[in-house]
């Protein structure tokens, strides 16, 4: 296995009133292709900042990440946000859809955004939608739609453009256990019958649970890893046992 994504000794300050936050301590981690990794870590542990910088949407105060061989550092923000669009796909807690455009638009925003019209992906678009089981409701509007639904608009947006990457942050933690469990049915399906490598932040182990490895992030650093390996079975008993003997 290649690794995909490779951080180097991560360090993040955010300069607040006269001080500094240390949101990240020197992390680094390395993700092979097609590998579903899970972050798991209590709130204000470094979860966010961490997939920020991993995705190129922030930069490192120190340190390096190298997304598909490119090294981050090296770009500047053009080039950045280019490849950023072409290697990542993002999925955030609170969906972000446009509400103006119809479930289609949004699926097909990262299209639109290159300057291309809809009509041009609407196979990929159908097939996106398809896949997260709306296909009869590409011309609804967001707010037209559930909660879970709403996510799996994002989801297939995030993954319209096939990124190298997909990063996901706390994308169930909007959404009751039932629904969450539907989007996490989703990453895991991608992963394996997709190849797709997926990055997973969360505080829960019922979502870590899904993911082949889970770093333990506390206070911006990672504390342990543990494997899980890829499991039809997403019970997350073992996890949190594993978690329990290391005192986490
Ligand atoms: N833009 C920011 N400015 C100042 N402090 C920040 C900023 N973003 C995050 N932090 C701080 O960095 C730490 C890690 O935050 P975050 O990465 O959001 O954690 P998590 O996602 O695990 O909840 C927290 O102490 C948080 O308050
Ligand atoms: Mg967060």
């Amino acid at each position: 296995m290649s690794p995909i994504l490779e951080a180097r000794d991560l360090v993040k300050r955010y300069p607040v009133g006269e001080g500094v936050v240390d949101a990240l301590r020197g992390v680094s981690l390395t993700v092979d292709s097609g590998e579903f990794v899970a972050i798991m870590g209590a709130s204000g542990s470094g979860k966010s900042t961490m997939l920020h910088l991993l995705g190129g949407l922030d930069l490192p105060t120190e340190g390096e990440v190298v997304i598909d061989g490119i090294a981050i550092s090296t770009l500047d923000e053009e080039q950045r946000t280019l490849t950023r669009r072409a290697k990542t796909g993002f999925v955030f807690q609170y969906f972000n859809l446009i509400p103006l455009l119809s479930v289609a638009e949004n699926v097909a925003l990262p299209f639109l955004i290159a300057g291309d019209a809809l009509d041009r992906h609407r196979s990929r678009v159908d097939e996106l939608l398809g896949l997260v089981r709306l296909s009869e409701k590409a011309e609804h509007r967001p707010d037209q739609l559930s909660a879970g639904e709403q996510q799996r608009v994002a989801l297939a947006r995030a993954l319209a453009a096939a990124p190298a990457i997909l990063l996901a942050d706390e994308p169930t933690g909007n959404l009751d256990y039932t629904t969450g469990a539907e989007i996490l049915d989703l990453l895991w399906d991608s992963a394996d019958r997709l190849g797709q490598t997926i990055v997973l932040v969360t505080h829960d182990a019922r979502a870590a649970a899904y993911a082949d490895r889970v770093l333990v992030v506390r206070d911006g650093e990672i504390r342990d890893e543990i494997r899980l390996g890829r499991r039809r079975d997403h019970d997350a008993k073992p996890l949190i046992r594993r978690l329990a003997e290391l005192g986490l």
